[in-house]
């Protein structure tokens, strides 16, 4: 299969057309068979529950070029758990057992000329999401939905790719204490828009988002989970129930245990701790980890002592573990890597 000429070093995070999307109906209380389809456009009312009430959860999940050719995505049935418990906190229905995992599959291999090669630092990004699709005016949920999922072949999420960046703690809440912090929302993106416009007109790249209740203990960003460095090597990530469950985060836990044999304690991590760090980085899917360089509270500044230039130590060989698993280049736990084709 030949590849679309793309110039695969150039690319940003930035949305581009490709071939094919797949997209499902849910009506009169059933899922359609779904299929692929080459439209990108939708057509909906304009009291659709998703347009009135934010009625939507998405995921994301990226497709890679392995190392012997083969396309691969990296857990997609922790992507399919996910989407199931956000779709169930909107009161949104299931997906039938093994539709998702089907449907990346389908989707990503329609797709193939636009899986970036292996080596080119580029990935497909893959989006799968799910709308109240039909009228609603009165607040309650939809009764019929559309799941889709579309794909973009995606360079770096932070423009500077591995260089560290440089976040401040956001005035703005992102996810209140039983709230809808912990499930992938449209409308938890929503609300930090403004935080991220407001953070990036200061020069930030990004917010570091505080517990509401306290502001003592540190959450996440808009985007991805924390993941500190102490200075004696051990990996400390933040636990809340306000915060998303990352499926990277998760998997370099176990990469630190498993693979590389360090301490880590998933905790709560307070503010005040922050300045005793070693390393700082930034783990999702988008921004796999990007390193953080300084942190800006209020004019105080937090300089990470793996300074402004490049990733830490530990940072760097979590990093090289979990790509090195993704492309093929490291043998997965049991079950990580789903082969497309
Ligand atoms: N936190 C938020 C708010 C996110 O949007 C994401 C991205 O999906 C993550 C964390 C990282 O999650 P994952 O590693 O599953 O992509
Ligand atoms: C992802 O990493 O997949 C996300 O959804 C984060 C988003 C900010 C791009």
């Amino acid at each position: 299969m030949e590849k679309k000429n793309i110039d695969w070093s150039e690319l940003g995070f930035a949305y581009m057309e490709t071939d094919y999307s797949y997209v499902s109906d849910f009506k009169a209380g059933k899922w359609d068979e779904g299929v692929l389809t080459k439209e990108h456009n939708i057509t909906i009312n304009e009291c659709a529950g998703v347009l009135q009430y934010a009625q939507t959860v998405f995921e994301g999940l990226k497709a890679y070029t392995t190392e012997d050719g083969h396309i691969v995505t990296f857990r997609p049935d922790l992507n399919d758990e996910r989407l199931a418990s956000s779709a169930a906190r909107l009161e949104m229905p299931l997906l039938p057992e093994g539709r998702f995992v089907d449907a990346v599959t389908k989707v990503v291999s329609a797709n193939a000329a636009y899986v970036p090669p292996y080596g080119s630092g580029a990935t497909l990004y893959v989006r799968p999401y799910m709308f109240g699709s039909n009228p609603v005016i009165g607040v309650k949920p939809a009764d019929e939905y559309q799941f889709r999922i579309l794909c973009t072949p995606v360079g770096p999420y932070f423009k500077g790719g591995a260089k560290p960046i440089t976040i401040k703690i956001s005035d703005f809440d992102r996810a209140a204490p039983h709230g809808t912090g912990n499930i992938k929302a449209g409308l938890n993106y929503a609300m930090s828009l403004h935080a991220i416009v407001t953070a990036h007109k200061e020069g930030f790249d990004e917010n570091m988002y505080l517990d509401p209740q306290t502001r003592t203990k540190v959450e996440e960003t808009g985007g991805a989970n924390f993941l500190f460095v102490t200075g004696d090597g051990k990996v400390v990530t933040p636990k809340s129930d306000s915060i998303l469950p990352s499926i990277t985060r998760r998997s370099l836990v176990y990469v630190a245990r498993e693979y590389l044999g360090l301490e880590v304690e998933e905790r709560e991590v307070y503010l005040d701790e922050v300045k005793d760090f070693a390393e700082c980085g930034l783990c999702g899917t988008a921004a796999v980890i990007s390193p953080v360089g300084k942190i800006v509270d209020h004019g105080r500044e937090i300089c990470l002592p793996s300074g402004m230039d490049e990733m830490g130590p530990v940072t760097k060989k979590l990093y090289d573990t979990l790509t090195g698993i993704q492309m093929g280049r490291i043998e997965a736990p049991k079950g990580w890597i789903h082969v497309i084709e």
